[in-house]
């Protein structure tokens, strides 16, 4: 096999399915539009989940791409083994309804082996256990019977990708790296065959038979259109073609770990692999996702983009990395694949940040963190146990922020096991006490404080030193607190924000020499600063010099909600009038809430002009200012004060040029442009007479637009392929066709246009909520129509009624009841059935679920003897309800849905007697 490296890999891969007729398809972003069930994009067919179903209109019916995929089931296997990875390329080709099995594998084997260089004779291949056909054609193909496996459904089927889509049967292709790679205890080393767990044959194509959709319940419906789905490992090919054991031997990796070896100074080797392979993979892993905008948080998506920054953290210590290192790797991780993947180099900066600060928050209580972990996993042993409890887990993942997985594989390398159900309770109960209880306690600890007052140095800084002058714990002053021991320092100085003015209480922690407080709130008392938290490690006395760290990216969310805050109640007094009050505010780093007094819910212009308003002040960046004034002067100014503020003799007035001048003491951006956008997701109210609105600002705008649209993609792709399944083609014209952006588009447009792009999404996306309503509606309405239609030919139904025809001279009376059909399916059924007979009385009852209707018709020629109305009373009058019409047509109907068969029975008397001349 010649060498080749992964970029030659990748283009040959890419050409040889263009130059087939596929059209090559760019990767889509690691975050899934609009499939909440899947965290990140795990292989090739996740953007195409809609072609293979038939949900969309089908813009190809061949694509070929190399798409970037995250997956972290096994991450705490990764830089232990030779081919784990959270983050690889996966190189595929799709036909969607196009071709099948044989040209499936054809395309597979003549690429592999003409193209890409592997030696057809070493090529072994699995098939589904009954897929006699595959089997079939590969045999055709020139590959021996003894070379080809059957496997059950769990090697050889494969998806849904997500809880629902296509999926099928798969085959894949083996490369026999020789038995002498079999591993040392694989009792078969000679004769053992693909799906045996050892290294010798290694997978590095998947073709799945794509024949099902499964539904969110695990059922398998017959896809309309069979479809095919590759998947090949780009590192893994390019392992195999590398002549290496492990992908991180491959060019690319190892020129990051290439870049780690300078970066820390050391070596790779055999026993220095493992750090370098767990950083290797990890940054990479980051770098990409955080460019498509996903950022480390506290659940979801965000958390494990955390765990990987712990991880690769924890693993760089045995490097000696101590200090945050990974930001300044990512450059060069992004150089490496910059060209193929230009966003890289557009979000850079924004990775770097991103990096810097997690690292920086994660190594402030990691030290602290490992010397509890031993203590902890001491004494689970010396108290018997193999199990590392819940609560202990918790108090790392609450105390030092070490990710639960993270402590599970950290005492599994002490051979204790890991509580993870104690764990989740723990959590669980944190979760409904926490807030709550900070409040209940809170009255009574910090009651009569008396001292002077603590400068507050937030305005200008996060970081500064300062001498603790008390301490509070147990509801009374104490001069010393220890290790583990919680309650409140009060400093002279402090940059902490206290909560007030709606803007939460700063977080962070306070230093001095090895001791460490953890700062969970921050609260105040007449003009004291109340510092509250918990002592992770030595302890604090009264007089020490210490140092107070505000967690800044909190911070920095705080500012643009509070900024946002005062635009809008700017926007709301210019746009609504000075009756706007605030009533209440929230700023919080998730979002803002203001509630005001306006008599009215706003209209959908108002919320829009408020919008645009605040956005306008946005865009002008116009400079912040503040003035300390005394209250008197202040007042002069015309500055808007809040109703529940208590000021002091002096007050702060903050002032945004023409648009905002304000009391506030709370903490803000220097000029609005910084905000960036500004969005309204809500509009409600609280109570009579005030409205509350909700709203984001800044960068979390973008990602609450994200989310929207990824919603509003699920929901257009379930309407659709309803519309499709149950209409078939004649549906299509129905189907909802508007291009709805992904969320890499989502954050251009935000990069390219400014505040610009909220206006321009939110247009878009209320239309899309409206074209989803209407779509809804019509579609219900045709089906209806349809049912109705099917009801009114239906032969057999008609039949029927004529099953039960009383003969009376020359005249037929007819009569049904059915179930759940309105008067006009009724009708259209009589008038199918009028046209069978020349003289016919026909009377048709339905039952439906809360009440009953009634249709009685009779041929013209009866029009002297029968007068419909008159029965249609008669009848109506035991439904208990009204009805009438003309002598040849009428309708009504009751809501005594019992008495069906005896109003028809009536109404079938009355007019045999009347056809009998009224005998
Ligand atoms: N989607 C298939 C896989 O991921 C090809 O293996």
């Amino acid at each position: 096999m010649n060498f080749k490296k992964v970029s030659e890999v990748r283009k040959i891969f890419l050409d040889y399915f263009k130059e087939k007729g596929h059209t090559v398809v760019p990767s889509s972003s690691l975050l899934p539009a609009g499939d909440p069930t899947l965290l990140f994009t795990t292989a090739g067919m996740v953007q195409f989940k809609p072609l293979f179903t038939g949900a969309v209109e089908l813009p190809y019916t061949r694509a070929t791409s190399a798409q970037k995929c995250l997956r972290t089931t096994d991450l705490e296997n990764v830089g232990k083994t030779e081919r784990h990875c959270t983050f690889f390329e996966m190189l595929g080709n799709f036909s969607f309804g196009d071709y099948f099995k044989e040209e499936a594998i054809e395309y597979a084997l003549d690429c592999s082996v003409n193209h890409l260089g592997f030696p057809k004779e070493k090529i072994w291949i699995t098939v589904f256990e009954n897929d006699d056909e595959a089997e079939k054609i590969w045999l055709s193909k020139g590959i021996p019977k003894e070379r080809i496996t059957r496997l059950g459904k769990k090697d050889n089927f494969w998806g849904p990708a997500g809880d629902s889509g296509a999926c099928g049967p798969c085959s894949e292709l083996y490369l026999d790296r020789g038995p002498e790679k079999a591993l040392p205890d694989c009792g078969v080393k000679y004769e053992c065959k693909p799906g045996c767990d050892c290294d010798r044959f290694l997978e590095f194509w998947n073709i799945v038979f794509n024949q099902f959709n499964q539904d969110t319940e695990g059922n398998l419906h017959p896809l309309k259109q069979t479809g095919i789905d590759t998947g090949s490992g780009l590192e893994r090919v390019a392992l195999l073609l590398q002549g290496v054991d492990s992908v991180y031997d491959t060019d690319e990796l190892r020129g990051i770990i290439g870049e780690v070896e300078k970066i820390s100074g050391k070596t790779y080797n055999e026993s220095t692999k493992v750090p370098f392979r767990v950083i290797t993979d990890h940054i990479r892993s980051v770098l990409f996702t955080v460019s498509d905008g996903i950022y480390p948080d506290r659940t979801g998506r965000g958390y494990v983009i955390r765990r990987l920054i712990r991880r690769a953290v924890l693993f760089a210590r045995k490097l000696d990395l101590k200090e945050p290192f990974l930001y300044k790797l990512a450059k060069s991780v992004c150089d490496i694949y910059k060209e193929r993947y230009p966003e890289l180099e557009k979000h850079i900066s924004s990775v770097e940040r991103t990096l810097l600060a997690e690292e920086e928050l994660f190594l402030k209580t990691l030290e602290i963190g490992l010397e509890k972990i031993e203590v902890l996993v001491s004494k689970t042993k010396s108290e018997g146990s193999n199990t590392f409890s819940g609560k202990d887990s918790f108090l790392l993942y609450g105390t030092y922020g070490f990710p639960a997985e993270m402590t599970e594989e950290i005492v599994a390398e002490h051979g204790l096991s890991f509580d993870k159900k104690g764990f989740e309770e723990e959590l669980e109960k944190d979760r409904q006490s926490s807030r709550e209880t900070w409040k209940a306690n809170k009255v009574s600890l910090f009651t009569g404080i008396k001292t002077d007052k603590t400068q507050f140095l937030g305005y200008d800084v996060l970081e500064a030193e300062s001498d603790l002058k008390f301490i509070f714990s147990d509801n009374k002053q104490t001069s010393t607190l220890k290790e583990g021991e919680s309650g409140v320092l009060v400093f002279s100085s402090s940059p902490f924000y206290p909560e007030g003015g709606g803007q939460v209480g700063d977080i962070g922690f306070i230093r001095k020499d090895g001791s460490v407080f953890k700062v969970l709130d921050t609260q105040k008392e007449n003009d004291i600063i109340l510092h509250i938290g918990t002592v992770l490690s030595g302890n604090f006395s009264d007089g020490d010099k210490a140092i107070l760290e505000v967690e800044k990216e909190r911070r920095e969310k705080l500012k643009f909600h509070h900024s946002g805050t005062h635009l809008l109640n700017g926007a709301l007094r210019n746009l609504l009038g000075n009756h706007v009050l605030q009533k209440g505010s929230i700023v919080s780093p998730e979002y803002l809430r203001f509630d005001f007094s306006h008599p009215s819910p706003l209209s959908v212009e108002e919320i829009r002009n408020i919008e645009s308003w605040v956005n306008e002040s946005i865009v002008r960046h116009i400079p912040v200012d503040t003035k300390v004034l005394p209250i008197e002067e202040a007042k002069k100014t015309g500055a808007v004060a809040a109703f529940d503020e208590k000021y002091g003799d002096s007050v702060r007035v903050l002032q945004m040029g023409d648009r905002s001048l304000e009391f506030c003491g709370g903490t803000h951006v220097g000029n609005t442009g910084d905000i960036g956008y500004f969005f309204i997701k809500k509009e409600s109210s609280p109570g009579a007479g005030n409205r509350r609105i909700e709203a984001v600002a800044g960068p979390l705008v973008v990602e609450t637009f994200q989310n929207r649209f990824a919603e509003l993609t699920e929901a257009v792709q379930n309407l659709n392929l309803k519309i499709k399944d149950e209409l078939g083609e004649e549906g299509s014209s129905l189907s909802i066709k508007t291009t709805i952006p992904g969320p890499d588009e989502i954050r251009s447009l935000f990069e390219s246009k400014g505040a610009d792009a909220v206006v321009t999404l939110r247009d878009l996306s209320e239309k899309l909520s409206v074209e989803l309503e209407e779509t809804q509606s019509k579609f219900l309405k045709e089906k209806k129509n349809r049912e109705s239609r099917d009801f009114e030919n239906n032969p057999d139904i008609i039949a029927k009624v004529f099953e039960n025809s009383k003969v009376i001279g020359t005249a037929k009376i007819v009569s049904a009841i059915f179930e759940s059909k309105d008067a006009k399916a009724l009708k259209g059924l009589s008038d199918n059935i009028k046209v069978r007979e020349k003289e016919i009385v026909a009377i048709l009852a339905s039952k439906n679920a809360e009440d009953a209707s009634i249709v009685i018709t009779c041929s013209s020629s009866l029009v002297g003897k029968i007068h419909c109305g008159e029965l249609v009373k008669t009848a109506c009058e035991i439904l208990g309800g009204k009805g009438g019409g003309k002598p040849d047509m009428a309708q009504g109907g009751g809501k005594e849905v019992s008495k069906v068969e005896e109003a028809v029975r009536s109404a079938l008397e009355k007019a045999s007697s009347s056809l009998n001349g009224g005998k």
